[in-house]
């Protein structure tokens, strides 16, 4: 979505209130990448600077009108550091009350985070597949099979409703439950979060010697991951 913004340059000639401005549109989403206030403007400065409308002396004169678009390139920046700060809240907690070992430890977890992170697409939910990666595994009270250990993290996700998943919609805390409940037993859901988060779990199987097998996985992405990586290097 564009949205205008306007460069003005007022002056007042023989008592009269006049000026010049240059309009132009620009996707908060392309402009997300700039993470502070201070760059952003800079670099619409430097923008407005080179169009050649306004003389080099006049640059630090020049008004701004862009309101509304710093406030969805807000509302994207922030939704972005949201995300990391709940995330890391949760990989903190459920890490300092491991007792398992490294096999599903937090090597694993952020391994599955990582890979998240290059299974998202604007279909996938950010938020949930961030926090699949900390808490699918949460739960297990052995290294074997422990084919119950979905279904406990999806109840205990419950417990911490009014604590460190407080302010997650009812939407997120449902997909993030469906995809622990069935990450151990389900090949692919058709919800693309919930499958994202299966995918980033299983593209880790290479650790204990499984080599993903693209077939076994639910996103096109996860497949084409699957693959292309050349896992026997990875060992
Ligand atoms: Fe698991
Ligand atoms: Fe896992």
């Amino acid at each position: 979505m564009e949205i205008q913004i306007t460069a003005i340059k007022f002056e007042t000639v023989n008592g009269k209130k006049t000026g010049k401005s240059f309009s132009f549109k620009a996707d908060p989403k392309k402009l997300e990448i700039f993470k502070t206030e201070a760059t952003l403007k800079k670099k619409i400065k430097e923008y407005v600077a080179k169009s050649g409308i306004f003389k080099k002396e006049e640059l630090d004169d020049v008004k701004y009108n862009m309101e509304d678009f710093l406030e969805e390139w807000k509302k994207l920046v922030a939704t972005e550091s949201y995300i990391q700060k709940k995330v890391e809240e949760i990989r903190r907690y459920v890490h300092a009350q491991w007792t398992l070992g490294a096999l599903h430890g937090i090597g694993h977890w952020d391994r599955v985070y990582e890979n998240g992170q290059k299974l998202l697409t604007p279909d996938v939910n950010p938020l949930v597949v961030g926090l699949f990666a900390y808490l699918h595994d949460s739960c297990r009270i052995d290294d074997g099979e422990d084919i119950n250990h979905g279904q406990r993290a999806a109840v205990w996700i419950d417990t911490l409703r009014d604590t460190y998943l407080k302010d997650i919609s009812d939407e997120e805390i449902e997909l993030l439950q469906e995809a622990c409940r069935l990450h151990t037993t389900t090949h692919k859901t058709g919800n693309p979060t919930i499958d994202a988060c299966f995918d980033s779990d299983r593209l880790d199987l290479w650790r204990v010697g499984i080599i993903p097998d693209p077939a076994r996985l639910a996103t096109e992405k996860g497949k084409e991951i699957a693959s292309n990586t050349d896992y026997k290097s990875l060992k």
